[in-house]
């Protein structure tokens, strides 16, 4: 991903972003920073960019030509967002940071002084965002914290995709206290629990104590994490045709835009996918209306739904599936020694075989950990992997080496990692696919009684 830093003061970005993840993430070239001089772009012959504020008041205003003329040499062309920090924005916060993690390139635009002149506010931004209520003296410090609560969530920066998730405001749950050696500091020790050695009883200390820390805390955020935990239990009745909106709301990767009785429409925090089950016409209806403009993707489980997606919003099935889950917490034996995650080395092999999905989705997909290979006389000879939505699947093995059980065990394989990690396992297959079908039951999937429509607004896309 690629930020442009529009400032008068570029030396403070490498100070700012040069050392530690982010620094890091620069030179892997996972990510590019590129701090752009405006006073570079000035038509003055002194180099002067700001100027005395029509109808007076104090202070002085950068002027919209240099502003204008340094936006359009780094957009060149392309319509990217651009992203005005100013106190006068809507609050940063980690909903934002994802929905804009999923952009290529982005603009921040630095202001000092008094401010910029609003015409070329009106001509080049699409977003004015804050990171709080208080005044800076500029907005770099805004900027490069944006980016750095950006970048941390792209895949690879941080490494270990583990520790994006487990952390504060990932599931509207502050974190739990942390404790490293000695044991006993200044009279006070480590309580008890941490070292009991009992996995279970820790993790319960831990959610409770995150949960008095948030009440206490952010009362608002507690209300939000109450209200998942409820539609968790209520979905939960029919496990197997609801798996697909409680692992997403477990898991963190949605929030609540609708609930009413049995309808639940769940938007992830990019808001570019959503999940719709409805229990009424009307609340179909209004459902319907709150779909985000840059939703691309929607799962539902209801047929009428599909097709009032089609029929009203210009939606397109991409595929009628059955879905299947995982319901045992017992880690299933992997017949294939061979198997492990898949890094940088990987990818043109995934990219060559798997047709179905974009080139760019499965890179995305090993950069954030997400997947798995077999590997046999010293190459890869097939994979497998967790989609972007939660479920599993891409399971592919190379023609001379079906047959062989390589499949079962990749698939063996991922149920495992997903076990590890506290989820339900469950996966998705096309309706009319009768051998990923007997696979899957024969791992012990169980099948829901109803299937699912993918739907998205670019035919071209298929969903990945
Ligand atoms: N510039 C000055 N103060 C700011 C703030 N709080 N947020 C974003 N940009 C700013």
């Amino acid at each position: 991903m690629k930020f442009h830093i529009l400032t008068l003061f570029p030396e403070m970005v490498p100070a700012g972003l040069g050392a530690s993840v982010i620094g890091r993430a620069i030179e892997r070239k996972l990510i590019e920073v590129n701090a752009v001089n405006i006073r570079d772009y000035t038509s003055d012959r002194h180099g002067s960019v700001d100027d005395y504020t029509y109808g007076g008041g104090a202070g002085m205003l950068l002027q919209a030509q240099p502003v204008f003329d340094a936006h359009r040499a780094v957009a060149g062309g392309k319509t990217l967002r651009t992203i005005y920090v100013t106190p006068q924005g809507k609050p940063f916060n980690q909903r934002l940071a994802q929905e804009l993690a999923r952009e290529r390139e982005l603009i921040f635009l630095c202001g000092h002084y008094e401010g910029i002149d609003e015409r070329v506010l009106e001509e080049v931004v699409t977003d004015y965002v804050s990171v709080g209520d208080y005044v800076l003296t500029g907005g770099e410090l805004p900027a490069m914290v944006m980016v750095d609560a950006i970048a941390r969530l792209l895949p690879g920066v941080l490494g270990n995709q583990t520790s994006a998730h487990r952390e504060s405001f990932h599931n509207d749950l502050l974190e739990y206290p942390q404790y490293t050696r000695p044991e006993e500091w200044r009279g006070r020790r480590v309580p008890p629990v941490l070292l009991s050695g009992n996995r279970k009883r820790i993790e319960e200390w831990r959610l409770n104590q995150a949960r008095e820390r948030t009440e206490r805390i952010r009362p608002d955020l507690y209300q939000r994490y109450l209200q998942k935990e409820e539609a968790i239990r209520r979905l939960a009745r029919k496990k197997r045709n609801n798996i697909h909106l409680m692992e997403t709301l477990a898991r963190g990767d949605g929030e609540i835009l609708y609930e009413r009785g049995d309808s639940l429409l769940v938007c992830n925090p990019g808001c570019d996918f959503c999940l719709i089950e409805a229990g009424e016409r009307e609340d179909a209806q209004a459902m319907l209306s709150l779909i985000p403009q840059s939703c691309e993707l929607v799962l539902t489980g209801q047929r009428f739904v599909a097709e009032m997606l089609c029929a009203h919003l210009g939606f397109f099935v991409f595929h009628e599936c059955h879905q299947l889950c995982f319901t045992r917490r017992e880690a299933l034996p992997v017949r294939y020694g061979d198997i492990r995650e898949l890094g940088e080395a990987d990818i043109a092999y995934v990219q060559e075989r798997y047709r179905l999905l974009q080139p760019r989705y499965a890179k995305e997909r090993i950069r954030a950990g997400a997947m798995y290979g077999a590997f046999a006389e010293g190459r890869q000879v097939g994979f497998a992997g967790i989609h972007e939505d939660g479920s599993m699947g891409m399971l592919y093995v190379d023609e001379e080496f079906r047959g062989r059980g390589i499949g079962a065990a990749l698939e063996a394989y991922v149920i495992n990692r997903e076990l590890e990690a506290g989820h339900i396992p469950y996966a998705h297959v096309a309706v009319g696919n009768e051998d990923s079908l007997r696979l899957q039951e024969k791992l012990g999937l169980y099948r829901a009684d109803r299937t699912v429509w993918w739907l998205g607004r670019d035919p071209e896309s298929c969903g990945k």
